[in-house]
C-alpha cells in the first residue's frame, strides 16, 4: 500500500444554503440540529463539519440517502459550490480559499467531473466532445485531436469518433463522458452517480471498465453511488453520509464486519440478504 498519501484533505467542511449562513453556523456550533436550524432560520445545513482524507490513487465511494449532502460535498471540491467554512486541500493547496483565477487553473489541470446525465454537447461529434477540455486547456488542434482519439480507444469507442452523441446508447454516452474526463490527464475524477441511468448489465460493464482504467492510471476518484453492490465492488473505501455528516468511513470489509449503527446496517440489508440466501 504505497498509496497512502493524501491527495484531497477536507477539514471541518461546512456548507449552509441560504442567505444567513452565519446565523445558521452559530446555531450549528451551539449544537442545534439540521431540522431545528431549518425551522428557526430557513437555512439548510448541507455539509455539517466533515473532515476526511482521500489518498492519492484511491477510489472512494460516497453513499447516503437522498439529500444527505453527497453532491454538495463533491461540488465543493471543484468549487462549483463555495463552502461556508472549512478547508479543502488539494495537493496541500486550500481550494476553499484560492481566488477564482487560480480555481479555474486547478479545475483545468487537476479535476474532471463525470455526471449522471452524461453532459455531452449534442451538436458536437463524439471526438469533439472529448477534445473540448483539451481545447480549453489551450492544446492546439492536431495534438488535441490525436489525444482525443487515443482516449476514445481506451474506452473502446474509436470507431464512433465522428458520430453525434444522439447515435449512441446510454452506456456508450457514458464512455464518452469517461473519455472526456480522462483526456485532460486530470489526476482527480469526481463522479456523481455516473452509472445510475444505465441498465444493470451495461452498468456492470462500466464498473469493470472503470476498474481496468483505474489499474492503469491510478487516479484519485470520488464516486457517488446509491448502490451498495457497486460501492463494494469498486470502492477502496466507502464513506456513508447522513444529514451532512459522515457516519462511517472504511473499507468494504470494515463496513461489512463492523457497521457503525443501524443506518449503516440498513444500507447493508441487500448484501446480508444475498449472503443468507447462499448459506
Ligand atoms: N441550491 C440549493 N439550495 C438550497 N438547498 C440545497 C441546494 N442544493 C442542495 N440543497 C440541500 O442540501 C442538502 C443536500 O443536498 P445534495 O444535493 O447534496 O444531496 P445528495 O446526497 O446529493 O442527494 P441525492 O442522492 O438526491 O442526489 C439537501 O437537504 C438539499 O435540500
Ligand atoms: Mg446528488
Amino acid at each position: 500500500m504505497e498509496q497512502l498519501k493524501p491527495k484531497i484533505s477536507l477539514e471541518n467542511l461546512i456548507k449552509i444554503y441560504g442567505n444567513k449562513p452565519r446565523t445558521a453556523l452559530q446555531l450549528f456550533r451551539e449544537g442545534k440540529s439540521k431540522d431545528d436550524i431549518l425551522k428557526l432560520t430557513n437555512q439548510v445545513v448541507s455539509i455539517a463539519d466533515i473532515s476526511l482524507q482521500i489518498n492519492q490513487g484511491e477510489l472512494l465511494v460516497i453513499m447516503g440517502l437522498s439529500g444527505s449532502g453527497k453532491s454538495t460535498l463533491v461540488r465543493c471540491i471543484n468549487r462549483l459550490i463555495k463552502p461556508t467554512s472549512g478547508h479543502i486541500y488539494i495537493d496541500g493547496e486550500d481550494v476553499a480559499h484560492v481566488n477564482e483565477k487560480r480555481m479555474r487553473e486547478i479545475r483545468l489541470q487537476k479535476i474532471s467531473m463525470v455526471f449522471q446525465q452524461f453532459g455531452l454537447f449534442p451538436h458536437k461529434t463524439v471526438v469533439e466532445n472529448v477534445e473540448y477540455g483539451l481545447k480549453i486547456q489551450g492544446m492546439e488542434q492536431v495534438k488535441r485531436h490525436k489525444k482525443a482519439r487515443e482516449t476514445l480507444a481506451i474506452v473502446g469507442l474509436e470507431k464512433w469518433a465522428k458520430y453525434l452523441p444522439s447515435s449512441l446508447s446510454g452506456g456508450m454516452k457514458q464512455r464518452v463522458g469517461l473519455a472526456r474526463a480522462l483526456a485532460t490527464d486530470a489526476e482527480i475524477l469526481l463522479m456523481d452517480e455516473p452509472f445510475a441511468a444505465l441498465d444493470p448489465l451495461i452498468r456492470r460493464e462500466m464498473q469493470e471498465e472503470l476498474l481496468r482504467i483505474q489499474q492503469e492510471f491510478h487516479k484519485t476518484i470520488i464516486f457517488i453511488s446509491h448502490d451498495i453492490y457497486e460501492a463494494f465492488k469498486i470502492g477502496d473505501r466507502i464513506a456513508v453520509m447522513k444529514e451532512g455528516k459522515m457516519v462511517q468511513v472504511g473499507t468494504p470489509k470494515e463496513i461489512m464486519n463492523q457497521p457503525a449503527n443501524d443506518y449503516i446496517r440498513d444500507f447493508l440489508q441487500d448484501i446480508y440478504y444475498a449472503r443468507d440466501l447462499l448459506k
